[in-house]
């Protein structure tokens, strides 16, 4: 087994594994989806961004690729604290997209994790399962067999039905297909004569997976179709290698984590055990400031606000300052954590080093508004629990007007009511909150369609595109009429309207919006054509493309210009002309955080 290895250890050797391999590195920095996909918060897996090349696009940096992707899920927030749960990870995946299949996925597999060039797994502590087939799909015999040509022995090769071995994005839509999960044996005895790596007794943990994406589901509940090509998807969650391999105890004891359990330990004057109460509030701030660090941090950067990511964003740092009182920390050293997350990750994500500012004081802003919140809030809290008897309850509806009124987080509520032995209705405020949500959120058609928003409409794909090119129309109008500054934070398009965020220090006048929105129907008017070309991210810079300029190891990016109305760097799709967009219409200025505005905008046929 390799010896020593750290999270740094295995990115490195990912990259050099793959390059080996003939793939190009995919940039995975953005924690925020692309502009199109409207149905997710966050990137939770690392195949999210190549979506549309797994139904068929053409990537512009070929057909073997690979990333380290920053992935945030939240349907664990709560368990973070134990040993094991996170919300933002590191995903580590490989793709084909069209050319090698199941035979070179799996022996590259087996010899990156047995080989003593790289992790050096001994082969007997590895067992696969494979997809057991059924009335539509036959049973993958394809792979078990390369398995056993690998060497695997054939009771260590198992065949488990849909629920174990097939993989399909959230909501069912989108490419999906058998996968091939490889499990390490931890060396805990096992539970019985029927333990194998479906159990969850602990024994055996599944390290990776080789989805085999050869399906598409076009609508929620819809039939199997085949997608153009026979691709490869695999994705190994890097804290949970690093931890069983080295057989730690807790993730937290990953080096990535190292740095900043030494500063809180530092700072509060207290060791970490990750076995106790204490441990979870080590473990919650470790985990929440670096997923503060890489939204704040991201090219999309989010920032702490009372919907969408920014909400999540908000609970990630008030979690992370409710810990540092319970350890008796200073809570404005919480930047501090931050900074040894930054320094980790510099070799990695070079631009957090650039950001580091902006990073510190937006986190910074938002402990001491957590800290105001607190005070007005907890005078309102001590009017409502004096009218509260022992064992009563705060309903949902006033938890949720301690939150929304006051910055009261739920968290808080919860603990403060324990010590005077009131119970508070989660429930309850999870129905207020997620009304407020539906309210406070466009109830436009195309945006949550469960799922990946995969345009399966020919119609709707174009409105789509459409929208994504008046974007870039508005973009290039803010910055040629608003300011040079005027970059973008964030945007968001659904087959209704575009939504777009971007740098602004003031609330746009008349004026400059009429400049704006004529600029951009000057363009349709125009009718000119949308070119796109590849180019290095240093040519893209010298044309004078205005984006995102966050990207690594030399790779291509497209540049869309619409002629010299708009240049700008981009994934795509956008229409082919100009002309076809209709009018263009702001609806709304508005601000969106501090130092960031917002605008939406229609098109009229
Ligand atoms: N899509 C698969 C996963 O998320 C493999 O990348 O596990």
């Amino acid at each position: 087994m390799k010896k020593n290895l750290t999270s740094k250890l295995l990115m490195n050797m990912w990259c050099e594994f793959w390059q080996e391999k003939g793939h190009k590195q995919v940039k995975g920095a953005s924690l925020i989806p692309n502009a199109n996909d409207t149905s997710v918060l966050f990137t939770t897996a690392g195949m999210q961004p190549l979506v549309p090349y797994l139904l068929g696009e053409k990537h512009p940096q070929g057909t073997r690729l690979f990333s380290i992707q920053p992935c945030l899920r939240t349907n664990d927030i709560d368990e973070v604290g134990d040993n094991r749960h996170h919300t933002m990870f590191f995903m580590l995946g490989n793709w084909s997209l069209g050319d090698y299949f199941k035979k070179e996925a799996i022996s590259w597999s087996w010899d990156f994790l047995t080989n003593p060039k790289w992790l050096d797994i001994p082969k007997n502590r590895l067992a696969v399962t494979v997809f057991k087939g059924d009335e539509t799909v036959p049973c993958d015999n394809t792979s078990a067999k390369l398995w056993e040509e690998q060497g695997m022995p054939k009771d260590k090769i198992f065949f488990f039905p849909k629920k174990d071995n097939w993989w399909e994005m959230g909501g069912g839509v989108g490419p999906c297909g058998p996968d091939t999960e490889i499990f390490f044996d931890t060396g805990k005895p096992s539970c019985g004569e029927h333990c194998n790596p479906s159990c969850d007794c602990g024994k055996w943990v599944e390290i990776w997976n080789n989805v085999f994406m050869e399906f598409l589901i076009k609508t929620e509940g819809g039939q199997l179709s085949k997608l153009p090509n026979q691709n490869v998807d695999t994705g190994m969650g890097m804290e949970r290698v690093v931890s069983v391999l080295n057989g730690y105890k807790s993730t937290y004891q990953n080096d990535c984590f190292a740095g900043a359990i030494e500063k809180l330990e530092l700072l509060s004057n207290k060791k970490f055990d990750f076995d106790n109460e204490q441990g979870r509030n080590f473990a919650i701030i470790c985990d929440h400031i670096r997923a503060s660090v890489f939204l704040l941090g991201d090219e999309n950067p989010t920032v702490p606000s009372n919907v969408g990511q920014g909400y999540i964003l908000r609970r990630l740092i008030r979690r992370s300052v409710n810990c540092a009182r319970n350890l008796e920390i200073n809570v404005k050293e919480l930047v501090l954590v931050a900074k040894e997350f930054i320094e980790f990750y510099a070799d990695f994500f070079p631009q957090f080093i650039d950001k580091q500012n902006f990073i510190l004081d937006e986190l910074n802003k938002e402990i001491l508004k957590f800290e105001q919140a607190i005070d007005s809030g907890l005078k309102e809290f001590n009017r409502i629990i004096q009218q509260k008897n022992n064992g009563e309850t705060i309903d949902g509806i006033t938890a949720f007007h301690l939150f929304d009124t006051f910055g009261f987080p739920l968290e808080l509520t919860i603990e403060l009511a324990k010590k005077h032995n009131i119970n508070v209705d989660k429930k309850g405020f999870e129905k207020a909150f997620a009304e407020h949500q539906q309210k406070s959120r466009d109830a436009s058609s195309g945006m949550f369609k469960g799922g990946v928003a995969v345009a399966v409409d020919e119609n709707e794909k174009l409105k789509l595109a459409k929208l994504h090119t008046a974007t870039h129309l508005l973009h290039a109008g803010l910055h040629k009429f608003v300011s040079p500054d005027a970059n973008q934070r964030g945007s968001n398009i659904t087959t209704e309207r575009l939504r777009f965020d971007f740098a602004c220090d003031h609330k746009l006048s008349q004026e400059e919006l009429e400049k704006v929105e004529n600029y951009v129907n000057d363009a349709i008017k125009a009718d000119v054509e949308i070119t796109c070309e590849e180019m290095s991210l240093e040519d893209a810079k010298k044309s004078g493309a205005i984006g995102i300029f966050e990207s690594k190891y030399g790779e291509k990016v497209k540049v869309y210009t619409m002629g010299n109305f708009s240049k700008e760097i981009c994934g795509g799709p956008h229409a082919g002309r100009t002309g076809e967009l209709g009018k263009f219409k702001i609806q709304k200025e508005e601000s969106s955080s501090s130092g960031v505005r917002r605008i939406k905008a229609i098109l009229i046929d």
